[in-house]
């Protein structure tokens, strides 16, 4: 069986998940729609697909699956129309920036039965599983103490920052979710200091471009996240879980394993620089499993509350950087 899609946004994102379909198996790009014509054109000639208005996708016949790769502020109405139309929905995060409006569109996928999956790609990074493996496994004991690295090379145009919900709604709810997925337990307590350290013009978005978050669960385990959008070395992503028995960590992806040695010392080729090329074996197997999911009938993973929960997170973190003070969540209640 194979699973006809059509792709609701052809920018920077829509671009890699095109490409990730192109590679599945069980998958084709029939349809691309776009705000911007040029953009919907030039992706749909590079895959051999047609160009289509969002309307002329999600109510297709010919469409069995939507990946909603358009600006955050359009994805709870896609999901809605996606989901009433029948399909089965891949969405990019965050779900949207209003927790009640994710509610209402989760409600109405749960009404409808229909597939959806939110786009927390960093789940699917191999060396990240390979720590989630390890814990899962009990090599390092009990979680007590996670650290999350993300720095991105640079910061995207003030466009995106002023339509994107800040930084730690658009950037930050990746790191939510990996806290989430490390820990194995939700966190109750999350505290946020926040700067502009990269660029005085991201102030008048407004917003921030460096965050050190703390997150801490009922039984007392921690989490550290720290995020700047901007790495002059390159995209850095680590993470370290320290447990009661050990640690397990993943290290940067560079451009090669060369290293050269010299009288200065040793040489490193640059990291890979951004999360096209860091990410792409988790974009493939993120649009596997997507796949899957849909041609075995099985529930996706990570799934729509995982989208609420990263949410919630990061207003309580956003509240957290207003009133200088930590925020209690209730883990088990997003409301
Ligand atoms: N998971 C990840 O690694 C990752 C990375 C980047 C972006 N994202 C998310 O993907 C989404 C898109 O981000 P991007 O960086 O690709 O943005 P982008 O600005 O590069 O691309 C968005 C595209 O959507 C089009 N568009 C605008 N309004 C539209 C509408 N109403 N219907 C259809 N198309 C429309 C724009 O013309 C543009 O081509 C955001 O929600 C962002 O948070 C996720």
């Amino acid at each position: 069986m194979t699973i006809r899609i059509g792709l609701l946004g052809a920018g920077r994102i829509g671009k890699v998940h095109a490409k990730a379909i192109a590679a599945t198996a069980d998958a084709r790009l029939v349809a691309v729609a776009d705000a911007v014509d040029a953009a919907a054109q030039s992706l749909a000639a590079e895959h051999a697909a047609a160009v289509r208005s969002i309307d002329g996708i999600v109510g297709a016949d010919d469409i069995d699956a939507v990946f909603i790769t358009s600006p955050t502020d359009t994805h709870a109405d896609l999901i809605v129309a996606s989901a009433q139309a029948g399909k089965a929905i891949f969405c990019e995060k965050p779900i949207d920036l209003s927790r009640q409006r994710v509610r209402d569109s989760l409600a109405v996928v749960e009404r409808t039965g229909a597939t959806l999956m939110v786009g927390f790609n960093r789940r699917f990074d191999p060396n990240f599983r390979a720590v989630r493996r390890q814990i899962d496994g009990g090599m390092i004991g009990d979680v007590e103490m996670v650290t999350i690295i993300s720095r991105d090379p640079g910061p995207p145009p003030l466009e995106y920052l002023a339509r994107s919900g800040g930084l730690l709604r658009d950037m930050t709810i990746h790191d939510f979710d990996m806290a989430r997925f490390l820990l194995g337990e939700e966190p109750s307590e999350v505290s946020a200091l926040g700067s502009v350290l990269v660029d005085p013009a991201i102030a008048g978005v407004p917003d921030i471009d460096s965050v050190a978050v703390t997150l801490r669960t009922p039984s007392g385990k921690l989490c550290q996240i720290s995020n700047s959008r901007r790495a002059v070395y390159g995209y850095d992503q680590r993470i370290e879980v320290h447990g009661s028995a050990g640690m397990a960590r993943a290290e940067n992806m560079y451009e090669s394993t060369a290293e050269v040695a010299t009288a200065d010392g040793y040489h490193r080729p640059p990291l890979m620089n951004f999360f096209l090329e860091r990410y792409m074996p988790a974009y493939l197997a993120e649009v596997a499993a997507f796949v899957h999911a849909v041609t075995t009938g099985t529930p996706p993973s990570p799934t729509g509350i995982d989208g609420l929960r990263a949410l919630v997170l990061a207003d309580a973190a956003v509240e957290s950087l207003r009133t200088g003070r930590s925020v209690a969540v209730d883990g088990l209640d997003p409301s």
